[in-house]
């Protein structure tokens, strides 16, 4: 049976993501996010998702460092933010990254948005990067099947994964779908749905009828999609929590009930508003 730690999945430039992943936007900086991502590791996770506007990459990489996991082991991901875009721009913004993660290499940087004008030559300085060996794998964030169409038909080199927002209440079949005919991984982003529908009465029957909680089914609704999802989390029993979705099954009357809550919910930015 997988768990946190075993569960992957194939990137199509080479190697595999590790399915759960801890995200750390809004952790904050200092002990709190060290204290989570030691406590994730501790708990199994393999997968840490960062950027720079987070503020917390220093934190991370300490944490990456302190742990007793050795470093091949984790997966850390970390975003390109968009005042960074450009091609000489990009390579400065990654340098100063790895700098504050203190690491050698991540194993996925990504844009964090399709700025217009700028994304197409951030992705040429992505490939350079990941050329360099110091980003394992590349990608994007909030591109949507027109940003993907215009990325793909300039690049040397596709993207391996695209982090949106997705979760019940925002399924993104149109993206899925796109990503799924051109071997891109899709990553889930706040698939507890920023904490906004976490008492849905829907989610909340179907977690009683499988005995599980509210956030587990959220997220094992994401696995069973075949998608990355990164939950976050500083308290330690919810990290634990949510790590645990790997034991139990939904069954099709359950993805049913939840399949049928699209709603286009976007609960941060919406990248549809971005040309
Ligand atoms: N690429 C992008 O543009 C983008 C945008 C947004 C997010 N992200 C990534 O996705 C990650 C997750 O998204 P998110 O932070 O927006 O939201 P989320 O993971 O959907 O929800 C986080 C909220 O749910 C709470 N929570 C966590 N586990 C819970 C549980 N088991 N039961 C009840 N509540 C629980 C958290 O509080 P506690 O901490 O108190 O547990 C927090 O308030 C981010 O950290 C980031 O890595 C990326």
């Amino acid at each position: 049976m997988n768990s946190v730690s075993t569960a992957t999945l194939p990137l199509s430039s080479g190697g595999v993501i590790p399915q759960v992943g801890l995200g750390v936007w809004q952790s904050g900086r200092g002990a709190t996010t060290r204290t989570a991502v030691l406590t994730a590791l501790r708990a199994g996770y393999r997968h840490i998702d960062t950027a720079r506007i987070y503020g917390n990459e220093a934190d991370v990489g300490a944490a990456v460092q302190e742990s007793e996991v050795p470093r091949e082991e984790i997966f850390v991901a970390t975003k390109l933010w968009n005042d960074d875009q450009g091609f000489d721009e990009a390579q400065r913004a990654f340098d100063a990254s790895l700098r504050r993660l203190g690491l050698d290499y991540v194993d996925l940087y990504l844009i964090h948005w399709p700025v217009a004008g700028k994304r197409l030559d951030s992705w040429r300085a992505l490939e350079r990067i990941k050329a360099s060996g110091r980003a394992r794998a590349i990608g994007v964030s909030n591109f949507l099947v027109p940003h993907l169409e215009e990325l793909l038909a300039a690049a040397n080199e596709p993207p391996a994964v695209d982090q949106i927002e997705m979760h019940p209440f925002l399924q993104q079949r149109e993206t899925r779908a796109f990503c799924a005919k051109t071997a891109i991984v899709v990553e889930a982003y706040s698939p507890l749905t920023h904490g906004r529908k976490i008492d849905d009465p829907v989610i909340a029957a179907v977690a009683a009828r499988a005995g599980r909680s509210p956030a587990q089914v959220l997220l094992r609704w994401g696995v069973q999609k075949g998608v990355v999802v990164l939950p976050k989390s500083t308290n330690e029993g919810r990290i634990i929590e949510n790590a645990d979705v790997f034991g139990f099954t939904l069954d099709g009357a359950a993805m049913s009930a939840l399949d049928a809550l699209d709603e286009g919910l976007a609960t941060g930015w919406d990248p549809r508003t971005q040309a």
